[in-house]
């Protein structure tokens, strides 16, 4: 059942614990998602980018998500949401295809444009019921990092910032940058878990998002958890399942006689494998 994330996120946040927001860019993808979180009685996420839209065509992948997880999991809480939005252009191009939660990311922008922008972005969107994400401070990405030591302070959200950023935009839930990377192995040493505390109780009851949550598992959840994350997005971890998996396929092409359906087949249960996973990780499972 295509259910509000900001509904989905409020559960999880009342409950003590998260839910995964997963990308995905095709049909394999949706339908590994949507069956690991049915097996999982969980609640899920399930995000599409900008780059998604423009490769799949935006109104073809929000409807096959649509449909996918209307059609083999009409009973599950499932929320679509456009993940990084970068302009006010694309977002309204998202809602008028159907998305009923957005991510506007000005992260990258200075704070008085991200605020503006965003101010915008959200008068627009919950005029039409739509809610929003926004981004401060900044998750980076690895091709991002300079050589040598990453200067983490200038990634970092302020705690202070966050919340007059809250009340001015009115935003639904917050993306915070800790420590947390996107793709693999790039995370700070030790994320900043009294950064989060303190962002958690200037923004009260503010769901909190943690981008590049790839390679965050048990421990670090956990304690993320406690500080007002409620959602987790994992996008890189599932790649490298779909893709790892192909590889070894198509190396073995031998007993799969081109068949791309078993290609393709391997792949999408390889990614359901990781989503199963992750859910046990944020303690979503049985929440459905
Ligand atoms: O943070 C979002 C994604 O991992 C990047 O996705 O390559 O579809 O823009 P993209
Ligand atoms: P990862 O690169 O860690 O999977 O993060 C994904 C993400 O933040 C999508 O918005
Ligand atoms: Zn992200």
């Amino acid at each position: 059942m295509i259910t509000s994330v900001k509904e989905i996120l409020t559960k999880a946040r009342e409950g003590g614990y998260a839910v995964g927001a997963f990308n995905t860019v095709n049909l394999e993808m949706t339908r590994a998602i949507v069956e690991a979180a049915q097996e999982m009685r969980s609640p899920v996420i399930i995000q599409i980018t900008e780059k998604t839209m423009e490769y799949a065509g935006g109104r073809l992948i929000y409807h096959l998500v649509k449909n996918d997880a209307e059609f083999y999991a009409p009973e599950l809480p499932i929320g679509i949401h456009l993940d990084h939005g970068h302009s006010f252009e694309f977002i309204q191009r998202a809602v008028a295809i159907g998305f009923a939660s957005v991510m506007y990311d000005g992260s990258r922008k200075k704070y008085v444009d991200n605020l503006e922008i965003t101010k915008k972005v959200v008068a627009f969107c919950h005029e039409k019921g739509v809610e929003v994400q926004a981004e401060l401070g900044s998750v980076p990405y690895l091709g991002e990092y300079e050589m040598g030591e990453v200067k983490w302070e200038k990634y970092m959200t302020d705690p202070g910032q966050a919340a007059s950023f809250a009340k001015e935009t009115g935003i639904d839930a917050l993306a915070v940058a800790i420590g947390n990377a996107h793709d693999f192995f790039k995370e700070r040493e030790k994320p900043d878990f009294e950064r989060l505390e303190m962002i958690n109780k200037s923004c009260p009851n503010l769901p909190l998002i943690l981008h590049g949550a790839s390679d965050w598992e048990n421990g670090k959840v956990g304690e993320a958890i406690k500080r007002g994350v409620t959602c987790f997005n994992v996008d890189t971890a599932t790649r490298i399942a779909f893709i790892n998996d192909l590889i070894n396929s198509v190396r073995n092409q031998g007993n799969v006689s081109f068949d791309v359906r078993k290609l393709l087949g391997g792949a999408r249960e390889a990614v359901k494998e990781a989503v199963k996973k992750k859910i046990k990780f944020f303690g979503s499972d049985g929440k459905a």
